[in-house]
């Protein structure tokens, strides 16, 4: 395409070259922007691969994000705009907001959470999801919330992994019209979860739930004794603000740790780079905030900068199609954050839905997630931002904590592509890589690295600290290693190509086949099973699954449910997959790794390249055929 609103690119680069000469004063330059209680005495501490930002620095997030506003007029100004599907809303002033944290902070306290305590969030897209996040982290204790679609197998490894004692959640969700029974999947979590002494509950419905004496407590009730002031925990610069989640390489989830200090001052300064907030931004971010995209740009960077955010519960087509363009009229919305995921869907239906709603108080567009498709760019800058907004397609992943290769409206103008996430924000040494290491030539494909340490960057691996080592910094020497593939261009842009690793990304979701496979072995009747990912039109990819069954099992329907179903157990349906193939062998190195390049070649029809390491290759020709012959029943 033609390059949209080609301005000169000067200026961003004066800015960048001066932030990265001096990449530790550029930073204490950007921490000055936000409220310490005391100020740092070292700019950066770096043990590779360990950095401590703003040493000696302490400061406290919910007095950041709301206890700040209450000296200006923002303290009138409104922080959420909530909305539900059934078109139920709550409007939530900074006032209110300062209000609710102190009051939970308080209640928290009074169940006996300290400092340095992990309490877990199990929560729907709620305000009190919000208000938990900030309470916690009033009282210095730490955050480690758990995405309310997955499954109780997933939710009790995640409380296990963390030794929580509290856990703060809610009777129902809601999506689609129906109630999704939050309170008994918990039930079934806390069975194996001896830590849990307390669980706190926001009862948002009148249905009956099984409550337990001396251990359920109801969110409401505990605040009928909560003090309205809490005193904000003053914690030094890398207390950890929270604890998430992440699929990797293997079949245990990583506990990605984040500073308070660090984190914030990066998601202020990326929040204003990209998206140019301003006090008359309307702001949605469509995540939901038990990915990283939540935690970072729904709640704490906007909260840091006072905007006003719009927070939606509810699926992006229901109960109708424009449900979405409905709420950025009704509200103004002037800056919108969504994934390639969700445009893909709406770009199937057609403008029709699109065409009914005043969309012109949009300036700003995001994605984020997975690699966005120049078409769906295209149809993204015309007919949602009316060929007057600016696509922002920003890289990042729940590690870098904030936002790392994308354009950035608020330092002026930066030339877009169609399909590429720009250039690296200010501070942020990129550089893709061939396999040992070296800068790869203009157009190669290689490996993307991040060359130096930045505020965001997450401290480690909760309690593992051999395996951050591991999976960050040992695949190239002195250099944080991604895990993504990408391409430069001749003007040093960035074309991002997907994960070079064990993981997938399923509608937006970081899924890790082996985690997925281990789901599908847990079956008696399952030998082997290999899982790998395939392009999907809407969801970017889809899980496929290649299986052995034991001797004296057969392939039958109920099978096939037994899988989908154990899947659905121990993740959640968000990795329920897209095709089960059942096949007598898999392709294999000498040494026995499964080799899945080569299933993947397969299911998309390319040549399967060099199988000179194969253990025997009569397997290749087995699934092929296998392949070939599931398809034509499909095209049938
Ligand atoms: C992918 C989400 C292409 C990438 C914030 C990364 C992207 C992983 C983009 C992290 C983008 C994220 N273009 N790919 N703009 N943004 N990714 O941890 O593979 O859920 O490594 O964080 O998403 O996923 P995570």
């Amino acid at each position: 395409m033609e390059n949209k609103k080609f301005y000169p690119i000067k200026r961003y680069l004066e800015f960048y070259n001066h932030a990265i000469s001096d990449l530790e004063s550029f930073w204490e330059k950007e921490a000055e922007k936000i409220p310490w209680f005391k100020r740092w005495e070292k700019g950066l501490v770096w043990e590779e691969p360990f950095a401590r930002w703003f040493v000696g620095g302490a400061l406290n997030a919910s007095y950041a994000c709301v206890d700040v506003h209450m000296h200006s007029w923002r303290k009138n100004k409104v922080a959420i705009y909530w909305e539900d599907e059934n078109g139920n809303t709550k409007t939530i002033s900074y006032t209110q907001l300062y209000r609710e944290v102190n009051r939970f902070a308080s209640a928290l306290k009074d169940i006996g959470v300290k400092k340095g305590d992990i309490v877990v969030l199990y929560l729907p897209m709620i305000p009190e999801l919000v208000i938990s996040m900030l309470a916690t982290a009033r009282i210095g204790a730490i955050h480690a919330i758990v995405f309310s679609g997955f499954s109780s197998e997933a939710l009790a490894d995640r409380i296990n992994d963390t030794g929580a004692k509290v856990l703060i959640t809610a009777d129902f969700g809601i999506r689609r019209g129906k109630f999704v029974p939050l309170k008994e999947i918990i039930d079934s979590a806390l069975k194996s979860t001896p830590t849990i002494e307390k669980v706190v509950l926001v009862k948002r419905t009148q249905e009956e739930i099984n409550m337990e004496e001396g251990r359920d407590l109801l969110y409401h009730e505990l605040l009928t004794q909560a003090e309205n002031y809490t005193e904000p925990e003053s914690v030094e610069s890398s207390h950890p603000l929270y604890i998430l989640y992440t699929s990797g390489t293997t079949g245990k989830p990583k506990g990605i740790v984040h500073s308070t200090g660090g984190y914030l001052v990066y998601n202020y300064a990326t929040y204003k780079w990209v998206f140019d907030v301003s006090d008359e931004s309307i702001y949605w971010c469509t995540a939901d905030i038990g990915w990283v995209t939540g935690h970072s740009y729904i709640v704490y960077a906007p909260l840091l900068h006072g905007a006003t955010i719009v927070m939606y519960e509810g699926a992006p087509d229901y109960p109708h199609l424009d449900r979405w363009w409905e709420i950025i009229e009704k509200y103004g919305v002037t800056i919108f954050y969504t994934s390639p995921t969700a445009l893909r869907m709406f770009m199937r239906h057609g403008e029709e839905w699109i065409k009914r709603h005043d969309l012109s108080s949009l300036k700003i567009l995001g994605t984020v997630g997975e690699p966005i498709n120049p078409e769906v760019w295209e149809w993204y800058y015309r007919h949602i931002g009316g060929e007057r907004c600016p696509i922002v397609d920003t890289w990042w992943q729940t590690e870098t904590g904030g936002m790392m290769i994308s354009p950035a409206p608020g330092l002026g103008p930066v030339p877009l592509k169609a399909g590429s996430t720009t250039l690296p924000l200010p501070g942020i040494d990129a550089e893709v890589v061939d396999d040992s290491g070296n800068p790869v030539a203009t157009g190669i494909k290689g490996y993307l690295v991040i060359k130096r340490p930045w505020p965001g960057m997450l401290m480690g691996l909760y309690h593992d600290p051999v395996r951050y080592k591991e999976v960050y910094w040992t695949k190239f020497k002195g250099v944080y290693y991604t895990g993504d593939y990408a391409i430069k261009d001749e003007e040093g842009y960035f074309w991002l190509l997907g994960r070079a690793d064990e993981t997938l990304k399923v509608a937006g979701h970081r899924i890790g086949t082996a985690e997925v496979e281990s789901a599908v072995v847990a079956n008696a009747f399952v030998a082997e099973a290999a899982v790998v990912g395939v392009p999907d039109p809407i969801k970017g990819e889809a899980i496929v699954i290649f299986t052995i069954l034991k001797d004296g099992y057969k392939p039958e329907a109920d099978v096939k449910e037994n899988i989908i179903d154990s899947i659905r157990k121990q993740i959640g349906a968000l990795a329920t997959p897209r095709e089960i193939y059942f096949v007598e062998k898999l392709p294999k190195t000498r040494s026995g790794k499964i080799m899945r390049r080569i299933l993947k070649a397969i299911t998309q029809g390319v040549p399967i390249g060099d199988v000179t390491t194969l253990e025997d290759e009569a397997s290749v020709d087995e699934i092929k055929q296998l392949y070939d012959e599931v398809h034509s029943m499909l095209k049938g």
